[in-house]
């Protein structure tokens, strides 16, 4: 599978069962995705917090290197759920982690009363975001 086109309805499930499997038992507030990738493989992820509050872990930065270390860069979209009312959107991080891959991933952020809102990651949620091509570009041929 590649391209632009997949089952919304079934990455969003995808990321509602990961949910499942969030540790959050300090801010109460459990995320899942679920990174769909050109091949047809999806990665799911689960924020898993810690004791030492800055070490948790966000479930977008769970699944994104579970898809570059399984070898798999070429993204398509990533659908993420989150508790509460409202769209789920990623945090600043995480968009940041997901642009060096994939500056056209398509997302689908969700949240518990149903809320779905769609964006496109270099677009909208991180426009003239720094990547990979400005350190091409600053270090020419050397
Ligand atoms: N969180 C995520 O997992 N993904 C996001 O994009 C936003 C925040 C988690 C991290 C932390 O465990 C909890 O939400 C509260 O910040």
């Amino acid at each position: 599978m590649s391209g632009q086109h997949f089952h919304e309805a079934g990455l969003l499930a995808q990321a509602r069962r990961a949910q499942a499997g969030a540790y959050a038992p300090y801010s109460q507030l459990r995320v899942g995705c679920a990174l769909l990738a050109a091949n047809g493989q999806v990665f799911t992820g689960a924020n898993v917090e810690n004791a030492a509050y800055p070490a948790a872990i966000c479930a977008e930065r769970v699944a994104l290197p579970a898809a570059v270390t399984a070898g798999v860069r070429e993204l398509v979209a990533l659908a993420v759920v989150g508790d509460g009312p409202g769209p789920c959107t990623p945090c600043g991080v995480c968009r940041q982690v997901l642009f060096e891959f994939a500056p056209d991933l398509v997302i689908l952020a969700a949240g518990s009363d149903g809320a779905l809102t769609r964006y496109v990651l270099g677009r909208d949620l991180l426009p003239d975001g720094f990547g990979p091509t400005r350190l091409a570009a600053a270090h020419g041929n050397r």
